[in-house]
């Protein structure tokens, strides 16, 4: 994707989530059941990077020995974490920043965790692929996330309907976050279907 226009898709999807900021601990109740979120941050260990921290539904719920450092590119979004971790006295540092152009050295972290994320971040390759580079060469990188049907009638209706949820929420229902995955050059471990082939949880490692 040329710069300018990643740009401007960047500060367009970035104003749809301050948008939606107060309505969305609400908006997820409805979408992602808390067992799921449960059982991806379980697998976290050490050094964390969450990317797309969102509100901070996460954070809560992380391991004893894990020392988080979370970072979205939404400052509304990114304020409720804050007020969310105070709330609950979590550790976690907070910073604003984009998936596409991490702002850490090369292997930093021992685990990178996103959820719902790459949906709607606008060049999603380029975003795992900072994902891959800051993560550690024997670390995990670990990925709940919900994409296109391969059923052929509800991947359709996925294509159909995704440009009236995008528009509305910001992510897209129909994104082939695998195939990116693939892409961006992580290597998979393990892939496990939570909903359907709608949801899953994703194991890599860089
Ligand atoms: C659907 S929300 C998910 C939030 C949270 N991970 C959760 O599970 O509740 C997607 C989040 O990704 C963030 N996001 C999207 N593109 C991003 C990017 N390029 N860099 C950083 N954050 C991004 C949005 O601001 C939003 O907070």
């Amino acid at each position: 994707m040329e710069k300018s226009s990643s740009n401007f898709l960047t500060g367009k999807i970035r104003k749809r989530y301050d948008r939606i900021a107060p309505l969305y601990d609400f908006l997820d109740k409805v979408s992602v059941p808390h067992w799921m979120r449960k059982k991806a941050v379980n697998l976290a260990f050490g050094a964390v990077l969450e990317v797309g921290v969102g509100t901070g539904l996460n954070l809560p719920l992380y391991p004893e020995n894990c020392d988080v450092t979370a970072i979205d590119f939404s400052p509304e979004m990114l304020q409720r974490a804050r007020l969310r971790a105070e709330k609950m006295s979590i550790q976690v540092e907070l910073m604003q920043m984009d998936v596409q152009d991490l702002d850490f050295p090369d292997n930093s972290f021992n685990t990178v965790l996103a959820s719902c994320v790459f949906c709607s971040v606008p060049d999603p390759i380029l975003g795992l692929k900072e994902v891959r580079r800051v993560c550690k060469n024997d670390g995990k990188i670990i990925l709940l996330e919900h994409m296109r049907s391969e059923n052929y009638v509800l991947g359709l209706m996925m294509d159909l309907f995704n440009p009236l949820v995008s528009r509305i929420i910001g992510n897209n229902i129909n994104r082939r976050t695998l195939e990116n995955v693939r892409k961006a050059g992580l290597c998979i471990e393990n892939v496990e279907n939570l909903k359907g082939d709608i949801f899953k949880l994703i194991v890599a490692s860089p």
